[in-house]
């Protein structure tokens, strides 16, 4: 049994916490948030501490793995790289639904979160930390870079390349061989029939380009 640290508190963080609790092998121990209150708890587990506490709270409680449950990409990343400095020797853990359909052929890099009912297909490969929402369909031979999210119910299809930080909205259809840039945000609902640079927002049947982004800003 792994004894995994949740780090952040929030919505998207009960989504986490939820397919770990359906993991046979993992044990969720406890949850890291930004400003904890005494005695807190998120989802029925306790708030251990915040990013100060974290190589305490890991020594503490004999943690072997942790994952950046954060919805937002460029915050997950900002949280992931202060994980790394602190305590460099804990692993990011991957976490796998266990009613996801993982092809053979498949890679997934750490710490990414593939979440109930979604289907990878073979030859696909997926970064690290990256999050592939419930009921997803990541057709054969796509790549998704670091950090990326696809939303509940979006579809790549084949051979599809969706850049480090880009998401793709719910129930968005990205059609087979297009690549969406990284940073780039394709809103919910969009069916996209071209390429779409890096750093912008796009939206629609067919997706248009609508206007730029730069790195870290809201979308969600
Ligand atoms: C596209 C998105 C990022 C917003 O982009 P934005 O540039 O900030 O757009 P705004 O919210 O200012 O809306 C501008 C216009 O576009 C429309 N619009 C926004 N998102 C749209 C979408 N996905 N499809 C069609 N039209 C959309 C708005 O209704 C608005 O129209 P109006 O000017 O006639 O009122 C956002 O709407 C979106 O779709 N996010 C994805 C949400 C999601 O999938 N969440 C799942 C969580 S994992």
């Amino acid at each position: 049994m792994q004894r995994i640290l949740v780090l952040g508190a929030g919505g998207h963080a009960k989504s986490v916490i939820d397919i770990l609790e359906r993991m046979p092998d993992r044990e969720v121990v406890g949850v890291i948030a930004s400003a904890p209150a005494a005695d807190a708890t998120h989802a029925g587990y306790p708030v251990l501490g915040d990013d100060a506490q974290l190589a305490a709270v890991v020594e503490r409680h004999g943690v072997d793995g942790c994952v950046v449950a954060i919805g937002d990409n460029w915050t997950r990343a900002r949280v992931a790289r202060m994980v790394g400095e602190a305590v460099p020797s804990l692993r990011f853990t991957t976490v796998i639904h266990p009613s996801a359909q993982i092809a053979r052929a498949v890679t997934i890099g750490d710490g990414t979160v593939v979440a109930g009912n979604a289907v990878v297909e073979r030859d696909a490969h997926i970064g690290a930390h990256a999050y592939i929402s419930m009921t997803t369909v990541v057709g054969h031979d796509v790549s998704i870079g670091d950090y990326a999210t696809l939303g509940p119910h979006a579809v790549l299809c084949g051979a599809a390349r969706l850049g480090e930080y880009a998401m793709v909205g719910a129930g968005a259809n990205v059609l087979q061989n297009i690549v969406v840039g990284e940073h780039t945000v394709i809103g919910a609902g969009s069916t996209v029939t071209r390429d779409v640079p890096a750093y912008a927002v796009a939206y629609g049947s067919p997706a248009r380009v609508m206007r730029q982004r730069q790195a870290g800003e809201r979308y969600l």
